[in-house]
C-alpha cells in the first residue's frame, strides 16, 4: 500500500508519460463513470494504457478502462484520463490522486473533472448536467485527505485555501456555453462519499439536509490535490440517477453507465464550448 507519494515517485511516473507524448498539456481532463466517450473527441491522439506506467493506481471498475489520451481538444493541448481510480478500490487517497500530480508536473493549468452522480436535489433529473460550484468533503472530514502526510513543499502549501475550489471564471464560461447551446446546466454542491455501497434513504435525507445537491464517490480528492498544486478547476457532474430518498427505487452501476452514454454528447458540447473561449 502506497500511503504517501514522494516527489521521486511522482516524477518517475511523470517522466514515463512525458516520454510518450508530443507536447506538454495545458489542460487535464478526468472522465467519470460512463463518460469515457469524450476521449474520442481528442485529435492527434496518443493513447497510453495506464498499466504501462510505473506506480499508477490501476482501476478495477467496469466502465473505467484505464487509459491516458494525449492530444488536442479545440486547439488546446490536453491530457485526458479515461478511467479514474477510487478510494473504495483499496488504494490510499494520495495514491488515487497520482494522476493529478502527474498533470501538475507536466504543466497542466486547468483541470476539468467530470463524474456520474446521484441527484439528491429533488428538482434534478437523470441526463442533466450539474456545474459543481462547491463540494462537501465528508471523507476528508473523517480524516482521509490526499494531503495527509509530509507536505511536498515543491508542489504546494501545507494548508491550501479551498474557498474557491471551483474557478469562478470557468464556471461563468460554462454557464455562457450552456445558454448558447440551450443545454440544461444545473448548479450545486457535490458530496463525495467513500462508497462503494450506494446510500441508504437515511444517508440521503441527511445529505439533503446539509445542503448537498449531488452525491458520488470521486472528484473531491482530485480537486483537493489540484488546488494544492495551484491548478484551476472546472467540475461537471452528469446526473445519472435520482437518489433514493424514500427507499422506493434502487440504484445500480449499470444504470449509472447507461446514463453516462446519454450524457456524453452534452458534456462534449459544454467542454468544447468552454475550451474555445479559453
Ligand atoms: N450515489 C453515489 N454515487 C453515485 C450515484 C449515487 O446515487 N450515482 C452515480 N454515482
Amino acid at each position: 500500500m502506497i500511503e504517501y507519494l514522494t516527489l521521486e515517485m511522482i516524477d518517475q511516473t511523470t517522466d514515463a508519460v512525458r516520454s510518450r507524448i508530443q507536447a506538454p498539456p495545458r489542460l487535464g481532463l478526468i472522465l467519470g463513470s460512463g463518460l469515457g466517450g469524450l476521449a474520442s473527441a481528442v485529435e492527434d491522439a496518443v493513447s497510453i494504457s495506464v498499466t504501462e506506467l510505473p506506480n499508477w493506481p490501476v482501476s478495477t471498475v467496469p466502465g473505467h478502462v484505464g487509459r491516458l489520451v494525449a492530444g488536442k481538444l479545440e486547439g488546446q493541448t490536453a491530457l485526458v484520463l479515461q478511467g479514474r481510480t477510487h478510494f473504495y478500490e483499496g488504494y490510499s487517497m494520495a495514491h488515487i490522486t497520482l494522476p493529478v500530480r502527474v498533470m501538475q508536473r507536466l504543466g497542466v493549468e486547468i483541470l476539468i473533472v467530470t463524474n456520474a452522480a446521484g441527484a439528491v436535489n429533488p428538482t434534478f433529473e437523470p441526463g442533466e448536467l450539474m456545474l459543481i460550484t462547491d463540494h462537501l468533503n465528508l471523507v476528508g472530514m473523517a480524516g482521509h485527505s490526499p494531503l495527509r502526510g509530509p507536505n511536498l513543499d515543491e508542489l504546494g502549501p501545507r494548508f491550501p485555501d479551498m474557498s474557491r475550489a471551483y474557478d469562478r471564471e470557468l464556471c461563468a464560461l460554462a454557464r455562457q456555453v450552456a445558454k448558447e447551446h440551450r443545454l440544461v446546466l444545473r448548479e450545486g454542491v457535490y458530496a463525495c462519499l467513500a462508497g462503494p455501497s450506494f446510500e441508504t434513504p437515511a444517508d440521503l435525507r441527511f445529505l439533503r439536509s446539509i445542503g448537498v445537491d449531488a452525491v458520488g464517490m470521486s472528484t473531491v480528492p482530485e480537486v483537493t490535490v489540484a488546488r494544492h498544486g495551484g491548478i484551476r478547476v472546472l467540475g461537471i457532474s452528469g446526473i445519472s440517477n435520482k437518489a433514493n430518498l424514500d427507499g422506493d427505487t434502487i440504484t445500480t452501476h449499470e444504470e449509472v453507465l447507461l446514463a453516462g452514454e446519454k450524457i456524453t454528447p452534452q458534456l462534449i458540447t459544454l467542454i468544447r464550448g468552454v475550451l474555445k473561449r479559453l
